[in-house]
């Protein structure tokens, strides 16, 4: 199997994992726990339409901050407490990046590393790309390290070189979340008070949950 890594696009036709670890791959991952789906939306309007068409939980940020109006932002902590049939969700860059992905595509982040990286074995043919979100196309450390941390449970497959660099750079799990709580997107979350969220997104491994997204609908496999 071909493990490959990239940002922001997707290339492959195979399968793809998406990881936007500060935080909206953290928070499908929790609220698949207490909703029956999430549908993505790429813009606020659109999100609104969907959440009264769907009777649904309406979730959302903005450059991390709460959407005015919505019921709550994407903070994994707080979606945590809700619970429902469905939750709309549009955020900055996660769910942009997962519209305009043609492969299966699944959801991952350190929450569900292990899970992921089962699951993507056993539905790739020959190819798993993980996809780092980034921010508005650019790279950050804490994508490229929670990809490390999945490509840790493929280390037999066959890597491409940026898969090797982000499996070594994710080796020592204390300089790892150093640097994520040190990251340009942590520091935007803590002035926005959401510094519990960044402990929350580093958690190793919680849930079972693997996410598979499909035409803007994200459901759970176990
Ligand atoms: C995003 O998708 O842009 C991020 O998850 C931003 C955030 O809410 O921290």
């Amino acid at each position: 199997m071909k493990v490959t890594l990239s940002l922001d696009r997707s290339y492959s036709e195979d399968l793809s994992i998406m990881v936007d670890a500060l935080r909206a791959s953290t928070t499908i991952n929790t609220a698949l726990q207490s909703f029956k789906s999430v549908i993505t939306a790429e813009s606020i309007k659109k999100a609104v339409e969907l959440a009264e068409i769907n009777q649904a939980t309406l979730a959302g940020e903005r450059d991390g901050a709460k959407i005015e109006g919505f019921d709550v932002g994407n903070s994994p902590r707080e979606i945590k407490n809700l619970k429902g049939e469905v939750l709309v969700l549009t955020t900055t860059n996660g769910t942009r990046v997962l519209e305009r992905m043609q492969s299966k595509v699944l959801i991952g982040s350190f929450v569900n590393a292990r899970a992921v990286a089962r699951i993507a074995l056993q539905l790739a043919d020959n190819h798993i790309e993980i996809v780092m979100a980034g921010v508005k196309g650019r790279f950050v450390l804490e994508d490229f390290l929670g990809a490390g941390e999945i490509i840790n449970h493929l280390q037999d497959e066959e890597l491409d070189e940026m898969a090797i660099a982000s499996l070594m750079a994710s080796n020592d799990k204390e300089e790892v979340d150093r640097a994520v709580k040190n990251s340009y997107s942590a520091r935007g979350l803590r002035a926005l008070g959401l510094e519990k969220d960044i402990e929350f997104c580093l958690k190793r491994d919680i849930y079972n949950t693997v996410p598979i997204y499909k035409e803007g609908i994200i459901k759970a496999l176990k």
